[in-house]
């Protein structure tokens, strides 16, 4: 119940306004969020870095409903790519996108994003990395997958992100795990209905098992997003019984979540990419990690009320 409350605020103008004058560097924001700036990105990825592990940088900001902000959007990423290049942190680092802030809502959204996809995808391989797609809500992932296809065509390293909440994915995931294709598979953010969506957290659990056995055993480079301990195990275990080394595929998490667990799965030998958002439109990505965690509510809620 509190979940779904969190993700309808996520889409709250109102409350938005109020917690956008919260500074990103007060408490909560500032344990999921990097900053507002390139560099204040650039910096927490080289830290992440540092200390072994890998990053994908996001810049926060969805739903772009004019062609300038959406503009406005690919000019930060051509920037963040070429400071990440700049300060020697590719490929450790790659970026994630939300088709949704590149145009994807817009009329003609599809080839909108699809061209402002390009020139980003352009610029990640000048800056000798990636990108991956990110997934958004159910209604968007036609397009997303659609898009995919033909970013593809050009640039085969594109990452491509399904969610275990959602009905589709299992069949998703045996069309994409062929070879060359990297995978990310997550529970899903989003509030969706259950004509879609399994509802209960066992029923997506088990959907992610059946779609992370799909991603194991095909031949692509799957990419394990989650912070359960307990899908973590398991995808050690099909990965091993798939015959994968380390390195054939990854694990990744949060910026700000189990940093003590991302640390210990570097250590061990795994890729573990940590993803990092950054910029000042963090209100609904912030909204969503605490409807996955309420206990973090109440750190949110003395922040707003001090606004320090
Ligand atoms: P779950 O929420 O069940 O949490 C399992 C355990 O992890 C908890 O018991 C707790 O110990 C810990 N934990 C989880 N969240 C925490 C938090 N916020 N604070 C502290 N501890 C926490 N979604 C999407 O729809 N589209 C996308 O493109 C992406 N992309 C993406 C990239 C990466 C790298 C990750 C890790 C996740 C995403 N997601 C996403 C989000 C994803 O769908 C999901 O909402 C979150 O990962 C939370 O689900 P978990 O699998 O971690 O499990």
């Amino acid at each position: 119940m509190l979940r779904r409350t969190l993700l309808a605020l996520a889409g709250s103008q109102r409350v938005e306004r109020l917690a956008s004058t919260m500074p990103v560097s007060s408490g909560i924001v500032a344990r999921f969020v990097a900053g507002q700036t390139t560099a204040r990105a650039v910096a927490a990825t080289a830290a992440l870095v540092g200390d072994g592990l890998q990053v994908t940088i996001d810049h926060l900001g969805e739903d772009a409903l004019d062609r300038t902000r959406a503009t406005r959007a690919v000019a930060a990423y051509l920037e963040g790519l070429e400071a990440l290049a700049e300060a020697g942190l590719t490929p450790a680092a790659e970026v994630s996108v939300k088709l949704s802030a590149v145009g994807q809502a817009l009329t003609g959204g599809h080839d909108v994003a699809l061209d402002n996809a390009r020139r980003i995808c352009e610029a990640a391989r000048a800056a000798a990395t990636t990108v991956t797609l990110d997934m958004e809500d159910h209604t968007t992932t036609d397009s997303t997958l659609a898009v995919l296809a033909e970013l593809r065509r050009d640039f085969p390293e594109t990452g491509a992100v399904v969610q275990s909440q959602l009905h589709r994915t299992e069949a998703d995931c045996k069309d994409l795990a062929h070879m060359g294709s990297r995978v990310r598979l997550c529970k899903g953010a989003y509030k969706e209905p259950a004509r879609v969506a399994y509802q209960s957290r066992r029923d997506v659990d088990r959907s992610y098992v059946r779609c992370l056995r799909a991603l194991m055993q095909g031949a692509g480079y799957p990419m394990v997003a989650t912070h359960d301990p307990r899908l973590i195990r398991i995808a050690a275990m099909l990965a091993g019984r798939a015959e994968r080394k380390p390195g054939t595929y990854e694990y990744q998490m949060l910026f700000g979540v189990r940093p003590e667990e991302q640390k210990r799965l570097a250590a061990a030998g795994e890729t573990m990419r940590v993803y990092v958002p950054y910029g000042d439109q963090w209100y609904g990505y912030l909204m969503r990690r605490l409807a996955e965690r309420p206990q973090n509510l109440a750190f949110f809620v003395r922040s707003l009320a001090t606004k320090s």
